[in-house]
């Protein structure tokens, strides 16, 4: 089946907690596998790629590209001798369109990675046929300071599409 699954939501109510998601969709995500993170500037998008590296044990520090567009950090040793898969973060706010996207040869990385893409909506679907999409939202109101990037709880958005999914549950990432 080529279906999507029903959206899972998920409140988040600090960074911690955006970090926390990102850790545990280290668990369920493996090599080849797409994610397009979607949100406002400042959703938590490169917050919620931190904690995933964390959980990867990838090296590097997951941080908001100035210049780079993409950057893999490559898997470290894990304590018990295992290495899990790369991570490539991108971040596509600066790139133009497809053929930008198409010149990072993300192609070649793929297949040994977790791929992540920030602000991939619209671009980044033609990497692979399957992909997790997460939206981030910082709903307006109700925080003190809405303008002020610490606070307010975000909800995230995840849909699964593509027969990589079918039968995954992303409920479990709920606890
Ligand atoms: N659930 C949350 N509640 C409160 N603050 C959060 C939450 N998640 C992340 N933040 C904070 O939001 C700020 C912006 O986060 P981040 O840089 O991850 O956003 P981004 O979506 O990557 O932004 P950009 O669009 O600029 O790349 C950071 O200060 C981070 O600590
Ligand atoms: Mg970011």
């Amino acid at each position: 089946m080529n279906g999507t699954t029903t959206g899972v939501t998920l409140e988040l109510h600090d960074a911690d907690a955006t970090r926390a998601l990102g850790a545990a969709l280290a668990s369920v995500l493996r090599a080849g596998d797409l994610v397009i993170l979607t949100g406002d500037l400042g959703a938590g998008k490169t917050t919620l790629t931190q904690g995933l590296g964390a959980a990867l044990h990838v090296r590097g520090q997951v941080a908001s590209p100035t210049f780079i567009i993409a950057r893999e950090h490559p898997p470290l040793v894990r304590e018990d001798g295992s290495r899990g898969p790369a991570l490539v973060h991108v971040d596509a706010y600066r790139l133009g369109g497809l053929d930008e996207l198409d010149a990072l040869d993300l192609d070649s990385s793929l297949e040994e990675s977790v791929t992540v893409v920030e602000w991939g909506r619209g671009l980044a679907e033609a990497l692979t046929e399957d992909r997790l999409e997460i939206d981030l939202a910082r709903p307006r109101g109700g925080d003190p300071d809405p303008d002020n990037p610490e606070l307010g709880t975000r909800i995230a958005t995840l849909r699964a599409i593509g027969p990589r999914w079918s039968g995954i549950d992303l409920t479990t990432l709920q606890d």
